[in-house]
């Protein structure tokens, strides 16, 4: 391995995050737009590409590699690059291969994603009612959600769960989404609405459910731990002493966690993004399409690109909406 990855400010990345597509079967309203127009497919990394890119990344100290989209499961033969991954964990260079899924494709998916070395998966569901989750998703069913959530635990892979704080939304199924989530013994994320996409005349301030609001709630019931534990990711996590169930808080709004940031986002199209929150990018197709038979072009657009990681992001509701929003869907980088 040559030298380590790091910043400006000290961070050691370790963590890269890949969308494999900005298509997604559906259209969560935090998202993406009702109507989204879709890259054509020359624009896309090949599944040859994004194999070299994330090996000369994990050639660079990457461990931990994170597989997102749009939904990264719709993408054609996606089981092919997962296969070819695997061979840098069996190497001991990867640390980990995961998945960030909104779960439709998993009862097809979900033994293959374990055969090719993914041990864990994080599923986004922000509802267990049907239908606020059809209204939330545009046009998602939560059976088939469901049923993939079953495939996965009975496959083997450890599932999170995500829910994004929707203030007069999920805020009274705080109880029941705990409870399912501890009967089944998977992990709970919450993560604050971040402004983010086409809003049109909408403001996720209006939906801006802070995550200390969320904690006090569980305060209100049980004996609330704080763990020292991470996962490599922003979360923190807490434990309920009553059930032992461990719950966790990514809070991009109420407690900026930039300080610790170990991750930077790898585009379908190629471009590397240093922070979800700013719009400072690097393209990296070029380098990679313009030098077929060596990866030092690569190399070297990789380390520049992360000399210029900003300090964090500068979300902020408190400023007026034109200022405090990012006109990038969060599909784009796959959050
Ligand atoms: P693990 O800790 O490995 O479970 O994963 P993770 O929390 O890093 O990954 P996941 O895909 O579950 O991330 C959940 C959400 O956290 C993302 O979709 C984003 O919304 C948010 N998130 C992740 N990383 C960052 C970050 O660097 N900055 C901000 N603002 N939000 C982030
Ligand atoms: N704010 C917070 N989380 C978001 N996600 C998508 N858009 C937003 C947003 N604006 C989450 C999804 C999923 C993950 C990939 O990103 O719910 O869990
Ligand atoms: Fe698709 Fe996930 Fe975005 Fe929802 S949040 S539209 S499931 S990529």
């Amino acid at each position: 391995m040559s030298a380590p990855l790091i910043d400006p400010f000290a961070r050691a990345i370790t963590y890269l995050r890949v969308s494999v597509t900005d298509r997604c079967d559906f259209r969560c309203v935090y998202c993406m737009s009702e109507h989204m127009t879709f890259l054509p497919k020359k624009e896309l990394l090949t599944l040859e590409e994004l194999d070299r890119m994330c090996s000369t990344f994990i050639h660079l100290g990457v461990q931990k590699l994170r597989i997102t989209g749009g939904e990264p499961l719709v993408r054609r033969d996606i089981m092919t690059f997962f296969r070819a991954m695997s061979r840098h964990l069996d190497s001991g260079a990867l640390k980990e291969l995961t998945v960030t899924t909104n779960g439709s494709q998993l009862e097809r998916f979900a033994a293959d994603l374990y055969a090719a070395g993914v041990r864990r998966v994080n599923i986004s569901l922000d509802t267990l009612d049907q239908d606020k989750f059809a209204a939330i998703t545009r046009w998602g069913r939560l059976d088939q959600v469901l049923r993939g959530v079953d495939a996965a635990q009975k496959a083997g892979l450890r599932v999170k769960i995500n829910a994004v704080a929707l203030k007069g939304f999920n805020e009274d199924e705080l109880p029941a989404i705990t409870d399912w989530c501890g009967q089944r013994g998977m992990d709970l994320t919450w993560i604050e609405v971040m402004p983010m996409g086409d809003l049109g005349n909408e403001s996720r301030l209006d939906q801006y459910w802070s995550l200390k609001d969320v904690r006090a709630r569980y305060e209100d019931h049980y004996t609330v731990t704080d763990l020292a534990e991470r996962t490599g990711g922003p979360a923190r996590y807490v434990r309920l002493e009553e059930t032992g169930q461990k719950i966790g808080f990514i809070t991009p709004l109420s407690h900026n966690f930039c300080e610790s940031c170990n991750r930077v986002r790898l585009t379908c199209t190629g471009q590397l993004f240093m922070c979800l929150g700013q719009e400072d990018m690097a393209d990296l197709r070029a380098p990679l399409r313009e030098h077929p038979n060596s990866e030092v072009p690569l190399e070297h657009a990789i380390r520049a690109a992360i000399a210029l990681k900003p300090e964090g992001h500068d979300f902020d509701y408190s400023r007026q909406r034109a200022d405090g929003q990012m006109s990038r869907h969060m599909s784009h980088t796959g959050g």
